[in-house]
């Protein structure tokens, strides 16, 4: 199948720029949006996300693309995490997600910082586990991200990719959803948010986005071993997890 670029025409730091500003623009309204898109589902995805990152793992915790911080505060939440770090490149994202932390009482330390998930600004093997939630479909080169991440996770440590995968199931349900998602969710945007662009760019960003399996394999190219995922959201989402060799 031919894969349709989402954002056609725009590379490097223009196509950064327009993610950026897209998102900066949403940022108020983004809660809101996951929330009524997912019937509050993404709660609990994420709290399985950050299970599967931390089990019996102990150090600092990653969240790239952390946007309003939803994922990092669920892997503060996990034993053995004594900090953790959540990382975006949109400032108005990073203060939702800092006001969101000051008014949780969370005896972890949390912090956020501005950043390029592409050049990631920390040491090699500095994190037990690195975790990016609806993130790594924006980002424009998908294998250099996961390289990034598996840079700075220790030996033995996670990477996990929560991310709305392309639908491979036929039948009525299936086609249901994908109408819902292609059809209801932009205009949700559009009355919600105010915001058109981005909600129709995000079922073109899921079209050019691996399949699950797929991602598998970029994610053992990227230096993963036991790479394995689980589907959940009716296979409209996968949780993938793999181990730093
Ligand atoms: C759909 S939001 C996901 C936010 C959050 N992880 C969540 O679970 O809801 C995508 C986020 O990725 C961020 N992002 C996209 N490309 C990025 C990059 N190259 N570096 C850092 N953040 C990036 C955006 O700013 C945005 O906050």
């Amino acid at each position: 199948m031919d894969v349709v670029d989402p954002l056609p025409g725009l590379r490097g730091e223009a196509r950064a720029h327009h993610v950026a500003t897209m998102f900066a623009r949403v940022s108020r309204r983004y809660d809101l949006l996951n929330t009524v898109m997912t019937g509050g589902m993404h709660h609990r995805w994420r709290r399985q996300a950050a299970l599967l990152g931390t089990r019996d793992l102990s150090g600092v915790a990653l969240d790239v693309a952390t946007g309003t911080g939803d994922l990092a505060i669920a892997l503060a939440r996990r034993p053995g995490m004594r900090q953790v770090v959540g990382l975006d490149f949109v400032p108005e994202m990073l203060h939702l997600a800092r006001q969101k932390v000051l008014r949780r009482d969370s005896s972890k330390a949390i912090g956020f910082l501005r950043g390029d998930a592409l050049a990631l600004p920390f040491p090699d093997n500095a994190f037990a586990c690195a975790t990016c939630c609806f993130g790594l479909r924006n980002m424009e080169d998908v294998s250099k991200a996961l390289a990034e991440m598996v840079r700075v996770v220790n030996h033995g440590g996670r990477v996990v990719i929560l991310e709305i995968v392309p639908g491979e199931s036929k039948g009525l349900f299936p086609w249901l959803l994908n109408l819902y998602f292609r059809r209801v969710v932009p205009v949700l945007g559009r009355v919600l948010a105010g915001e058109r662009e981005a909600y129709t760019y995000l079922p073109r960003s899921v079209d050019a986005f691996p399949l699950a399996g797929e991602l598998v394999h970029i994610m053992e190219e990227a230096g993963l071993r036991n790479v394995s995922y689980r589907s959940v959201g009716m296979g409209l989402v996968a949780i993938h997890v793999g181990e730093k060799a």
